[in-house]
């Protein structure tokens, strides 16, 4: 309880905010405990009451008074074309904001598929050349945390492990908690009796959608998708997805825009 709360700036590239949206909705730690409690969020565009000259001044302040101390989570990317100017936060390209945080943070957290992969922004042709968060900042660990967006117990649970362990969770070769996306949508997936005994959903609102069938014949990209939507599940473990009767359209993987139609049928 005496223990200084963990300084977090929480900028904001390319994105469409729903990996904020989701965060706000973490039910394990509640999310007013993480913002309230466990850290402090001293700058957060989407959600700080400051504006304008008085909240930019906010992140010079916190580089030099938490330098190598203080944890830059990055929700979108920053697109690359002509010098930057389809993201002009606070009047400068967003790129340079994000290489000059990242430089003194202690470590980077990429939300979302944007920050991670570069999600739609991306998709080709990529008009802005949207970049992923890693490919600009070389130099600091950048934790990857996909999902369009990702699951908000996953957002809060990596945050709480960093306070409470005083490092980074493990990380796989792309850089994700292992924790979290070391399985496979499919390999969960309590349809997955389903996809064994051959019983397919043909068409949509068939007989076999009715029964509840694996949805893989109408596109779900579950067997090729790492997240943890089948065991976690959304809105405090209600549901996810294929539970809703739509196939996993992979969104936690990279270029999931371009790989395929979502629907096969
Ligand atoms: Fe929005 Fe998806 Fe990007 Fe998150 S990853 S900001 S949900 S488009
Ligand atoms: Fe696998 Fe998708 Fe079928 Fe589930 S619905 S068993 S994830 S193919
Ligand atoms: Fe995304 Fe598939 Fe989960 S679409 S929300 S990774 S089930």
């Amino acid at each position: 309880e005496t223990k200084p709360r963990i300084p977090v700036i929480w900028l904001h590239g390319l994105e469409c905010t729903c990996c904020t949206e989701s965060f706000i909705r973490s039910a394990h730690p509640l999310v007013k405990d993480v913002v309230l409690s466990m850290i402090s969020l001293d700058y957060d565009d989407t959600i700080m009451a400051a504006a304008g000259h008085q909240a930019e001044e906010i992140l010079d302040e916190i580089r030099e008074t938490h330098k190598g101390n203080y944890i830059l989570a990055v929700e979108g990317n920053p697109p690359l074309r002509d010098g930057g100017v389809y993201c002009l936060p606070g009047g400068r390209p967003f790129v340079d904001r994000l290489k000059e945080m990242a430089s003194d943070a202690q470590a980077v957290i990429a939300w979302g598929s944007c920050a991670s992969w570069g999600c739609v922004q991306a998709a080709k042709p990529n008009p802005t050349q949207a970049t992923p968060v890693h490919e600009v900042v070389t130099d600091k660990p950048v934790i990857k945390v996909p999902g369009c967006p990702p699951i908000a117990e996953v957002m809060t649970a990596v945050v709480t492990y960093i306070l409470t362990f005083e490092r980074l969770p493990e990380l796989d070769r792309h850089g994700r908690p292992k924790m979290f996306y070391s399985q496979r949508i499919h390999d969960k997936c309590y349809r997955r009796p389903h996809f064994d005994a051959g019983q397919f959903v043909e068409e949509w609102d068939d007989e076999g959608a009715r029964k509840g069938y694996c949805l893989y014949k109408v596109g779900c990209k579950g067997p090729t998708t790492y997240n943890a939507c089948s065991t976690v599940r959304w809105n405090e473990g209600v549901s996810f997805p294929i539970q809703s009767g739509h196939g996993c359209i992979g969104c936690s993987e990279k270029d999931f825009w371009d790989m395929g139609p979502f629907y096969s049928r």
